[in-house]
């Protein structure tokens, strides 16, 4: 069934660094990947609640520029669970008319997942219930890096003056040029740091870093997250009136 979204005063747009899924694993002597299985499967539960509680965009950091550093078992393996990931959730998310789209540097992701995130985006590119937004090889100086790149290129053509690069024009060059900023930033596993992710557009974010292992979160505690934002003034730098 295909829910509207409802109209509150909370977050429009989430955005969550899905941490601590290695020590979910390790916890329970089990090798990292299990833990890594574990957490996909816990997107499901997160998106479906969305419509219910006023969340518009849910950007989720799948895969950072810096994790490959880690081992090759690792990452293929997580590159691996990608490509099983779209396949099997594609279905279920054009019918939860969820519109998914991919962000992050697609040249160092091989073919075949490019393929499949491409299909995923034109197979919901009509849903128009929450904006599912995954960030796969994204880095956040990586992204301003490769939307200066772009932006000095319009320079160089001639399509952009110097003087009309502004907080405005800037911003359409990133990847999440079609998106609103995040409203609130959420990290479980219980670290409290931001890891390389949204760093221009979380700029006014609010953050909420919560001590639960990512294959432990549930929409139960989303929903709690997302209603204890409503009780917090935003001030953007004024005073409050
Ligand atoms: C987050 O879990 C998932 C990715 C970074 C791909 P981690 O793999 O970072 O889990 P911890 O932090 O080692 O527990
Ligand atoms: C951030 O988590 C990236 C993702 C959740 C995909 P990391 O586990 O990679 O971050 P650090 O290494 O603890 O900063
Ligand atoms: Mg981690």
């Amino acid at each position: 069934m295909v829910k509207p979204i409802r109209d509150t005063d909370g977050p429009r747009h989430v955005a969550i660094i899905m941490d601590g899924n290695g020590r979910w694993a390790t916890q329970r002597g089990r090798p990292r990947l299990f833990g890594h299985h574990a957490g996909a499967r816990r997107v499901r539960e997160v998106v479906e609640v969305c419509p219910d509680i006023g969340v518009k965009y849910l950007t989720i950091f799948a895969f950072s520029t810096e994790n490959w550093k880690r081992t090759q078992v690792e990452v293929a393996g997580l590159m691996s669970l990608f490509r099983r990931y779209i396949t099997r959730e594609a279905r279920a998310l054009k019918e939860e008319n969820v519109r998914v789209r991919f962000i992050g540097d697609r040249v160092r992701l091989d073919a075949k997942l490019v393929q499949l995130m491409d299909e995923l985006e034109q197979l919901t590119s009509g849903c128009d219930g929450v904006n599912l937004t995954i960030a796969l090889n994204y880095g956040g100086r990586d992204e301003v890096a490769r939307a200066t790149q772009r932006l000095a290129q319009d320079v160089a053509a001639g399509r952009l003056r110097p003087e009309d690069v502004n907080e405005e024009t800037l911003p359409r060059y990133l990847d999440t040029h079609v998106l609103p900023d995040p409203d609130l930033v959420i990290r479980t596993s219980g670290e409290a740091r931001i890891s390389n992710f949204l760093l221009w557009q979380s700029a006014y974010a609010e953050y909420e870093f919560v001590d639960t292992l990512w294959p432990d979160f549930s929409a139960a505690e989303l929903t709690r997250l997302v209603q204890g934002y409503g009780r917090r003034e935003r001030r953007y730098g004024a005073v409050p009136a």
